[in-house]
């Protein structure tokens, strides 16, 4: 099979976790990576010496003509990349969130779509095993019919550490737009049922480093019926770091411990858990190698269930209405408000 040719964009934190993925990866060949910035193209030497990936600029990266562009830049830049991307019928990956704000992610989407080429969504944590398993429970019946559910995410994230992004420090809804987000999708797909409800309250503690609200507590309430609470921060006072998702149904209870492990069945009544038995996996590398796979399959033409920039507009019309009802105080019905912001 030919490998398919792929070049990044954004040498950063997250594009060094994409050029190991790529260059791992048997049906891909990395072809040129790119940066602005000389400090992100010597971290990422320092750091990936075994990686003799040639850096060039935007322009002559993308004149390699390669099946495939990673962007793995900034949420505010992705519109752009995405359009020149298009004009040269190239298929994207794009970081999440696809953009800030309900219009640009609507262009990225409409772009795409007109140019004819795919776009995908850097979801991974749909790859995660303990994400499969959990799908897999809920959605065979396992749990018989499910109530509800809660998800802790309680973490200290030093914002000012060294090779970690800052422009989160100074964005509006840091936590909700780069981090929630993730768990609003997952909500979605491992209940496979869209929200009909939203209410949620962004805060931020006197002492946050973030200049926008660090902390998301929200009350979703799904079309099956689920209730899902969520309340999520980054402004912990230590690297007490928690995770927690349970969700409880007739005939069972489903309780993962952490976000890249540990997950335990209990059946209804049981004073003991079952653990689910999950491959090990390296965060944050097997999980976007999954990702990777199947949008490469679905550039093959195969047969693939990769989130697209279509499917992410739902969960960005999730996550942006949950700071407009914090805004406006009061539950939102998600199907009008996504049609309001033009996301329906
Ligand atoms: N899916 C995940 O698990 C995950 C994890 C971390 C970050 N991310 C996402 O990845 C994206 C990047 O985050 P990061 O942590 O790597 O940030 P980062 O700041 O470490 O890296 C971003 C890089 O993009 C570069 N860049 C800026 N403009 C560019 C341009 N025009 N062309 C090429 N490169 C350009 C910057 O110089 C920087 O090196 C964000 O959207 C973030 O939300 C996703």
């Amino acid at each position: 099979m030919n490998k398919l040719k792929i070049v990044l964009v954004g040498m950063g934190t997250r594009g060094r976790h994409w050029a190991r993925v790529i260059t791992e990866h048997p049906q891909a060949e990395l072809l040129a990576a790119t940066d602005p910035s000389a400090q992100a193209v010597t971290t990422f030497k320092e750091q990936l010496p075994q990686l003799d990936v040639p850096v060039l600029s935007f322009e002559d990266a993308l004149a390699l003509k390669p099946d495939v562009v990673v962007l793995s830049t900034p949420p505010d830049i992705h519109l752009e990349q995405i359009s020149a991307c298009a004009e040269r019928r190239i298929s994207v990956l794009c970081e999440k969130p696809l953009a800030l704000d309900a219009q640009t992610a609507r262009a990225c989407v409409d772009v795409a779509q007109a140019a004819g080429i795919l776009l995908g969504v850097g979801m991974n944590f749909r790859y995660l095993e303990t994400t499969r398993a959990s799908r897999q429970y809920i959605q065979e019946g396992k749990l018989g019919q499910v109530g509800f559910g809660r998800i802790v995410y309680w973490r200290y994230r030093d914002g000012q550490r060294p090779l970690l992004n800052k422009y989160p420090l100074t964005m509006d809804q840091p936590m909700l737009l780069e981090q929630s987000i993730h768990h609003l999708d997952l909500a979605r797909f491992i209940y496979g049922s869209e929200v009909a409800k939203v209410w949620a309250r962004t805060t931020n503690p006197p002492w946050s480093m973030y200049r926008s609200d660090a902390t998301v507590a929200a009350w979703l309430e799904f079309d099956n019926g689920i209730a899902l609470q969520y309340f999520g921060t980054w402004a912990g006072t230590n690297a007490k770091n928690e995770f927690q998702w349970r969700t409880d149904g007739a005939e069972g209870m489903l309780l993962q411990n952490d976000i890249f492990k540990d997950l335990d069945y209990w059946p209804a009544g049981a004073g003991h858990p079952q653990a689910v038995v999950l491959e090990s996996q390296e965060d944050f590398i097997d999980d976007t190698r999954g990702l990777l796979d199947d949008f490469l399959k679905a550039v093959r033409g195969e047969v693939s269930t990769y989130p697209s920039g279509r499917d992410h507009l739902a969960t960005l019309a999730l996550t942006l209405a949950c700071a407009e009802s914090s805004r406006q105080g009061r539950t939102l019905d998600l199907r009008e408000y996504a049609a309001e912001i033009g996301l329906a």
